[in-house]
């Protein structure tokens, strides 16, 4: 199963995304973690992503393309893996589109969670996330056991940088203007399926996985 998952930046993308992958044992490949994960860690491609990220922009189409191949060449994504956070503009769709092309592959399908911008707004002022690890809470809709504090490691639960109100509404807006064009470019290659993200999350990934497993059952 090669998998994406779409929507407007905190739609809920990740928390879905992580249960479906436990489920279906397929790797969860998100760009923002791995940007993320480069900016801790200090490395070229985090130096070259931390103001980006931090003011909301998309970092280069060329940079996270190769950022992706270089992912999916791991022998973890070879039987299958769910994209989170690409494509997210049309030129990294189509350049995506052709690279599978030439691996004999494709995307099986696009997962579209929908919310309002409203709602997004105030959903993103209560995530939390554990810097470390990247689990992911809400302080009203998931909170942690103790206030501010992971259940799995004690560590401390911060706010993202790009959590901020101000950047929130810029990301909605790139998001409109760069990203709907590849939810239409999924539409008109009939792989896009629509889930409303505002349900509770265990009922987002139940529908998801049960269209998954409906076109597997009419695969085989
Ligand atoms: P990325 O990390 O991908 O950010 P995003 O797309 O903006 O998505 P988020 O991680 O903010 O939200 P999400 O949809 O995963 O929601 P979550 O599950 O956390 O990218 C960050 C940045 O990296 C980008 O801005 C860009 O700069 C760069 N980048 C990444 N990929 C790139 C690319 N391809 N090209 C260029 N640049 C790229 O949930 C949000 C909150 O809601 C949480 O608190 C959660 O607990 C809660 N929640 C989740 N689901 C539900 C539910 N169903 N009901 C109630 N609450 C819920």
């Amino acid at each position: 199963m090669n998998l994406l998952i779409l929507g407007a930046p905190g739609a809920g993308k990740g928390t879905a995304a992580t249960a479906i992958c436990q489920q279906l044992g397929i790797p969860h490949i998100s760009t923002g973690d791995i940007l993320r994960s480069a900016i801790k860690n200090q490395t070229e491609l985090g130096r070259q992503a931390k103001a980006l990220i931090d003011d909301g922009n998309f970092v280069p189409d060329e940079l996270i393309i190769g950022v992706v191949r270089a992912r999916l060449k791991e022998p973890d994504a070879q039987h299958g893996f769910m994209l989170d956070g690409f494509p997210r503009t049309l030129f990294q769709a189509q350049q995506f589109t052709q690279d599978l092309k030439q691996e004999g592959t494709s995307i099986d399908h696009a997962l579209m969670l929908e919310m309002t911008d409203a709602a997004i707004v105030e959903r993103l002022a209560g995530r939390r996330v554990n810097a470390t690890t990247g689990k992911v809470y809400h302080l009203q809709n998931n909170p942690p056991k103790v206030d501010g504090i992971c259940d799995d490691d004690g560590s401390s639960l911060i706010q993202r940088s790009d959590d901020e109100p101000k950047t929130i509404l810029h990301r909605l807006s790139v998001y409109h203007q760069e990203t709907e064009p590849v939810v239409e470019f999924y539409e008109k290659l009939g792989l896009l399926a629509r889930f409303d993200g505002s349900s509770k999350p265990e009922i987002v990934v139940t529908k998801i996985l049960a269209l998954i497993e409906a076109s597997s059952r009419q695969s085989v």
